[in-house]
């Protein structure tokens, strides 16, 4: 995680700098801190906590200088504290880093023993001291060779020189690391959106990669320090998707967005003339496809657990679901005739890409599904298949998991149809209904008040249980993770089926337990686990959807009725509530919705 900028310009930097740094604060906020260079003097200003608390000590004391580099923290290596807040600076150096350098206690015991005093508990203040050290005896270009091959780890670096009055040096392994183009004056950034207010045009460093980069010109090597060149990349300007408008979270607005999310990418994937779904260039055919690999992390991994339901339900695949930092590490048997997809928001979670970049290393068939498409993982993967949604803001996944489960579920019915597991009608039947799913998520988000008038039981719960079976049980784990997440309360998402072989324990008078229970080939068995737990002292809030008959038990506390769909797309639906219920005990607790705890929006160490 963290979010590093850096920009060399003919005016002063601070501002902009601060600027991009409320833009990658998703990336954490645990402290942030500057580093200009004024007239042979390297100046920082840090502060624990959020930008705004950086604002506030800027507005204290001026930052001058043209040229300068700024860091918003997540805490790896030291607390999070204004001392461990990067910039960390030597007389000669300053230095931003994203990612984790794995053999800095190493590297610091031999920095020590020369004589280098340290001030912070940060790995990435071996960095300073180490460039420090190679500049004794080399010039720049050489010395950051020399200190890139010490490094182990992950890392995006952006360092400024005392004796440099116009050079920032960026470096990339494994971390993201964008540089953008501008009149008179040049970027670095970790993404390009936070680049984006001050140009469209873009370049990606590859692994290994470095760059000097100075107000007129920017050079890029690899890594023994041969040139390389670089496409510029012009990206389309949406600035407006990156406001909150009249709602007062990001995540209001993207749980509210999702009916257009989905028709865009409906819009975006179904030929409605040929009825069928468009997606072009695949690489491979059908034939030469007998497994699928679906690899996430959090809510992302939740949606690939929904997928194996799909395709298992709907193709003749072997299907099988890993957790990307479990399967990077795994004696992983490659299949030759599999294919491997990866799915992620960011495109960039650390493990996600590292899964993704063993499987590319064994040669192996990779597919990404991403939200944002100029990603590492969507830039490294073999075929992609975006999911159309728009900037996602809010730490916590709500437009980007409906997204990703719409475009597993377009790509699962297609891939069906291709290889004659499912027939035209049929094929044609699950196209239809998607026709509604806009409208249907729509009518759900009116379960708002039903929503509001649970939560405090939530908000004041020790713990509490989100049950499911089948395809409810994948949504059971994001409900669970949604509410952890936001309201910190202790949830647990479980297979109905499971409760009696263990945390039927848990059970206590008062506690609040969800069950996801639409009329589904399940209903009966879940709602006889739905007793089991309300006989033990539960109050169930259950979750179903509009039908004719009574809901047959009297001893439910609340229930949520969802609109009536396929027994495919319920999905979709059931995930609204949950979403809602995070948001609002969250908002009930007076937390930081779109900030929570401990966390980051994009996940880029392992
Ligand atoms: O960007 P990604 O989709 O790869 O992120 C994966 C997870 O870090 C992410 O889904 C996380 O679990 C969310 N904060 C959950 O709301």
């Amino acid at each position: 995680m963290c979010g590093i900028v850096g920009i060399t310009s003919s005016k002063p930097v601070s501002s902009m700098i601060l600027n991009s740094l409320r833009k990658l604060e998703y990336r954490g906020y645990d402290s942030s801190g500057i580093a200009t260079l004024h007239e042979g003097t390297i100046h920082e200003i840090k502060s624990e906590g959020r930008v705004d608390a950086l604002e506030k000590n800027l507005n204290k004391s001026n930052l001058y200088g043209n040229i300068g580099i700024g860091h918003v923290r997540w805490a790896t290596h030291g607390v999070p504290s204004t001392i461990n807040a990067h910039p960390h600076s030597s007389e000669n150096v300053s230095v931003v880093h994203n990612g984790i350098i794995e053999n800095s206690t190493l590297l610091k015991k031999m920095l020590l023993k020369k004589g280098h005093k340290f001030k912070s508990q940060t790995d990435t203040e071996v960095i300073t001291h180490l460039i420090t050290e190679y500049l004794k005896k080399n010039d720049l270009k050489t010395s950051v060779i020399k200190m890139l091959k010490r490094l182990h780890g992950s890392f995006a670096l952006g360092i400024i020189f005392k004796d440099q009055p116009d050079l920032i040096v960026g470096a990339r392994r494994g971390s993201p690391l964008a540089v953008g183009y501008g009149p008179n004056e040049n970027y670095l950034g970790s993404d390009s959106y936070a680049l984006k207010s001050m140009t469209n045009k873009i370049s990606y460093l590859n692994d290994g990669e470095f760059c000097i980069l100075k107000k007129n010109n920017i050079d890029f090597f690899d890594e023994n320090g041969t040139k390389v060149n670089k496409k510029i990349l012009e990206l389309s300007s949406n600035e407006n998707n990156y406001e909150k408008g009249e709602y007062k979270h990001f995540m209001a607005k993207e749980i509210d967005e999702q009916p257009t999310t989905i028709k865009n990418c409906i819009n975006e994937y179904i030929d409605k003339k040929n009825n069928d779904i468009n997606i072009f260039n695949f690489p491979w055919k059908s034939k030469e496809i007998s497994s699928i690999v679906l690899i996430g992390c959090g809510t992302a991994y939740h949606s690939c657990l929904m997928a194996k339901y799909w395709f298992e339900q709907i193709t003749t695949f072997d299907v099988s679901v890993d957790i990307a930092s479990e399967f990077r590490y795994r004696k992983n048997r490659f299949k030759k005739n599999a294919l491997y997809i990866f799915v992620s928001q960011s495109g960039e979670t650390a493990d996600t890409y590292a899964a993704l970049d063993l499987c590319n290393k064994h040669n192996m068939k990779t597919c990404a599904i991403v939200n944002v498409v100029e990603s590492s993982i969507a830039r490294d993967s073999k075929f992609v298949l975006p999911i159309h949604c728009g900037p996602e803001i809010g730490v916590a996944s709500t437009k980007a998991f409906i997204g990703q489960m719409l475009v597993l579920y377009l790509l699962c019915i297609k891939l069906a149809k291709n290889r004659k597991d499912i027939s035209k009608d049929i094929f044609n039947n699950k196209i239809k209904s998607l026709e509604s799913l806009s409208n249907l998520i729509k009518k759900t988000l009116n379960t708002e008040s039903d929503i509001q008038m649970v939560c405090n039981s939530f908000v004041e719960a020790k713990g509490s249980m989100f049950l499911g079976r089948g395809y409810s049980f994948p949504i059971a784990l994001e409900g669970a993770l949604k509410l952890k997440e936001l309201a910190y309360v202790h949830a647990e998402g479980y297979p109905a089926g499971e409760m009696k072989h263990g945390p039927l324990a848990l059970i206590e008078e008062g506690m609040p337990v969800v069950v996801i229970a639409p009329r589904d080939e399940y209903y009966k068995k879940t709602i006889s686990n739905m007793q089991e737990v309300i006989a033990r002292g539960a109050k169930v809030l259950l979750i179903t959807n509009k039908n004719k008959d009574e809901i047959f038990s009297e001893n439910i506390w609340q229930s949520i009725e969802v609109e009536n769909t396929t027994e495919d797309l319920f999905p979709f639906l059931i995930t609204i509530p949950l979403q809602k219920l995070a948001y609002y005990s969250a908002l009930k607790k007076g937390y930081d919705i779109d900030k929570p705890r401990n966390l980051a929006k994009s996940v880029t160490v392992e």
